[in-house]
């Protein structure tokens, strides 16, 4: 199989088509019940694939806008080994999500988002009030949002973002912590950043 056709054959399997007006049922993808995660931002899919590996009995959905992300986790995926996980190349903002049924998710991970440091770029940045209620609505009760950041303005940034608001407690006090948890996934992007002297900023915000 040329590596054309075989990204062809791994797409059937786990890519999720977009179409206009389409909300996916996880239940029928998966074939079972199982809770549902996403990750907004997948990059090179090093998170993805070790938490659906660690986590056979939950869903990952991995999402990235771009199509060089999408393969290079496509040619990464195990047909035997990844049946919890798919992926979705899409665009993700306050219209888009809308593919996700509401109350469905459990978990949406957000591991380095672009920070778009320049103030003239902060209407770029992808947290904001009016996404953080999209965030709520596909989340289910007590559903949990996780975000990590190299980059202490965002961190602070985003924290004030969910402080502002009684529907999300934060796990941390003071918002963000600089501890890693226990089965902590190092990905493509915190390695890079350590290897510079940055230290990540955790944040969990749970669902009330
Ligand atoms: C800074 S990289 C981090 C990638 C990965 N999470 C890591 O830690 O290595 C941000 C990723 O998010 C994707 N991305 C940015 N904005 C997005 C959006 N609105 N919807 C979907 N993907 C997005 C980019 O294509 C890129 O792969």
């Amino acid at each position: 199989m040329t590596d054309k056709e075989l990204l062809q054959y791994k797409r059937e399997i786990f890519e999720l088509k977009i179409e206009a007006g389409k909300v996916f049922c996880f239940a029928n993808i998966f074939g079972n019940n199982n809770p549902v995660h996403i990750e907004i931002g997948s990059g090179r899919g090093e998170f993805l694939l070790k938490k659906a590996e660690q986590n056979p009995q939950i869903n990952f959905v991995g999402i990235d806008l771009k199509d060089k992300r999408i393969k290079t986790i496509l040619r990464k995926l195990d047909e035997d080994k990844h049946n919890n996980v798919r992926l979705m190349r899409i665009f993700i903002n306050n219209e888009s999500i809308a593919v996700i049924p509401s109350n469905s998710i459990a978990r949406i991970y957000l591991i380095y988002p672009d920070p778009w440091p320049k103030k003239r770029h902060f209407k770029r940045r992808i947290i904001n009030q009016a996404f953080i209620d999209v965030l709520k609505k596909v989340l289910r009760q007590n559903g949990v949002i996780e975000i990590s950041t190299d980059h202490a303005d965002y961190a602070n940034w985003i924290v004030e973002h969910f402080q502002n608001r009684d529907d999300f407690m934060t796990k941390y006090e003071g918002g963000f912590s600089r501890q890693k948890e226990e089965n902590h996934i190092v990905t493509y992007f915190e390695d890079l950043k350590r290897i510079k002297g940055f230290e990540p900023y955790f944040m969990r915000f749970r669902r009330e």
